[in-house]
C-alpha cells in the first residue's frame, strides 16, 4: 500500500457491487429514453467508465470539468466550470455522474446550470456520499455507498492530484491532512 494511505475503507469488490446495482437501476429507469451520462472530471472518470459498462441500454456520454478544491482537502466553496459538454442536450435526459458528494455545493451548482438549459430531466448519480458534511441540503437520485467524515482517495478521488489510480477507496493518513 502507498505510504500516505492509512487503510482500505471500501474494497474494489464492494464498489463493483454498488456499480452493478446502480447500472441495473439506471437501465430500468431510462428504458426508451435518450440518456446522456455526463462525467464530472476529473474525479468521476473511473466511476463513469465502470458505470457505463454496467448499463444495458443505449447511452451517450460527455464530460464536464469543474474545480472547487484547488490543492486542499477542504472545499473553497467556489465552483468553476472549466470544460463544458460538446453536444446539444435538447430533448435529452441528463445524468450527472460524480465521484463523491461532500458539501453538496458542486452538484447543486451543476444541477441548476444544466436545468437552465431545458433538457427533459437532470438527475445525479454519485458512487460515494458523505451526508454528514453537507453545507446545503442536497440528495442525489442515485447513490452508491455512504461514507463517514474522512478524507478518502482512490477510485478516481485524489489528494493533490495523486492516488486517483488506487483501485480501492482508501483513507488518507490523518497527519497528511491535519496540517491543512
Ligand atoms: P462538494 O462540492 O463539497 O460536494 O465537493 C465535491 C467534490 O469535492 C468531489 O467531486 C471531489 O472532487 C471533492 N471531494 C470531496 N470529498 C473528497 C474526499 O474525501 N477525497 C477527495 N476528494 C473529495
Ligand atoms: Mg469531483
Amino acid at each position: 500500500m502507498v505510504d500516505c494511505v492509512d487503510r482500505v475503507l471500501v474494497s474494489r469488490e464492494t464498489i463493483q457491487e454498488a456499480v452493478t446495482r446502480l447500472g441495473k437501476q439506471i437501465s430500468a429507469d431510462y428504458q426508451e429514453k435518450q440518456l446522456v451520462m455526463i462525467g464530472v472530471l476529473k474525479g468521476g472518470f473511473v466511476f463513469l467508465a465502470d458505470l457505463v459498462r454496467s448499463v444495458s441500454i443505449p447511452v451517450q456520454m460527455d464530460f464536464i470539468a469543474v474545480s472547487s478544491y484547488g490543492a486542499s482537502t477542504k472545499s473553497s466553496g467556489v465552483v468553476q466550470l472549466i470544460k463544458d459538454v460538446d453536444m446539444s442536450l435538447v430533448g435529452k435526459h441528463i445524468l450527472l455522474v460524480e465521484d463523491i458528494i461532500d458539501t453538496g455545493l458542486t452538484l447543486s451548482y451543476l444541477k441548476d446550470l444544466f436545468q437552465a438549459r431545458n433538457p427533459l430531466s437532470v438527475k445525479v448519480c454519485s458512487i460515494f456520499d458523505k451526508p454528514s458534511r453537507r453545507k446545503i441540503p442536497f440528495a442525489a437520485e442515485y447513490t452508491g455507498i455512504e461514507l463517514p467524515d474522512e478524507y478518502v482517495v482512490g477510485y478516481g478521488l485524489d489528494y493533490n492530484g495523486y492516488l486517483r489510480n488506487l483501485p480501492d477507496l482508501c483513507v488518507l493518513k490523518r497527519e497528511r491532512y491535519a496540517q491543512e
